[in-house]
């Protein structure tokens, strides 16, 4: 018997079954055009397989993931971003209308609309017709959700403080802190908002390892600098001392 005899080719479900029933032909009566599933089809499948699994991994050696400090559930200072394919999601949020009194509507509503049309889209549009320009709702609803997807995207990427993400995810050493000091109470509650509970950085830079003389935190705590505002320390002239004393002890560990 030919190989492969009795064989039978799947119909394309697509296509409504009207009138007879026609048999579909065995796959030996296209000499030629077909091929034995093993090895030769397999193998090509296999080969192709390879091909990528090699591109990724040079990839992956070559542009290795950039990575961060370890994760610290306690600090608040650390500002999360999503990866590049929920950065639409996270963009939505930042409007007034999707966000604060409103996150529901940001959180729950529109994403939750546009899951269940995407759910419901084969029972909300049962035309035949294949072809996109034959189906001009369907066909403009997913091209403005692209557009949107794409243009959110690009809002959020060109708006995020890049330079800042960078700040915070630095790796610094740990250095050890006495946490029972009057410096290191002045320090959480003035600074630890911003530079980490270990000083380790955040939404402002790490001081460990910056070698700071304590007249210049003194200086940034009072007059700022930067991207820092002035007036963070709230305190007495002593304060500022003991706590210009303990981070700068701190920065040069
Ligand atoms: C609102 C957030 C915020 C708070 C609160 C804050 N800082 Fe800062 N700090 C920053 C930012 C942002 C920078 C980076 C400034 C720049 O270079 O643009 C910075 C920079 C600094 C620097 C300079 C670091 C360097 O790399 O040279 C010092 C020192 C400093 N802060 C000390 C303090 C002290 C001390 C306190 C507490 C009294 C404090 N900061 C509180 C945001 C903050």
């Amino acid at each position: 018997m030919h190989r492969g005899k009795g064989m039978k080719f799947v119909g394309d479900s697509r296509v409504p079954a009207k009138g007879k029933f026609i048999p579909p032909k065995d796959y030996s009566e296209y000499p030629g055009k077909t091929e034995a599933f093993l090895p030769n089809f397999l193998l090509k499948e296999w080969m192709v397989g390879a091909v990528f699994l090699i591109g990724f991994l040079i990839l992956t050696m070559s542009d290795p993931s950039p990575l961060e400090k370890e994760a610290d559930p306690t600090s608040s200072g650390y500002i999360p971003l999503p990866d590049w394919y929920f950065l639409f999601l996270y963009q939505l949020l930042k409007y007034p209308y999707a966000s604060g009194d409103y996150k529901i509507i940001g959180t729950v509503i529109i994403p939750g609309l546009a899951a269940i049309g995407l759910l419901l889209a084969p029972w909300l549009d049962r035309g035949l017709e294949r072809r996109p320009i034959k189906r001009p709702i369907a066909t403009s609803i997913m091209l403005l959700t692209v557009v949107l997807m794409v243009y959110l995207t690009w809002e959020s990427s060109v708006t995020h403080n890049w330079e800042q993400s960078e700040q915070q995810g630095k790796i610094v050493k740990q250095v050890e802190i006495d946490k029972s000091s009057k410096g290191y109470q002045l320090y959480s509650q003035n600074c630890a908002g911003c530079h980490g509970q270990n000083l380790e950085g955040g939404v402002g830079p790490a001081l460990v390892g910056k070698n700071l003389n304590p007249a210049i935190v003194s200086s940034m705590a009072t007059k700022g600098g930067g991207n820092m505002p002035p007036g963070v320390f709230k305190g007495s002239k002593q304060e500022l001392d003991v706590l210009a004393k303990f981070v700068s002890d701190v920065s040069k560990k």
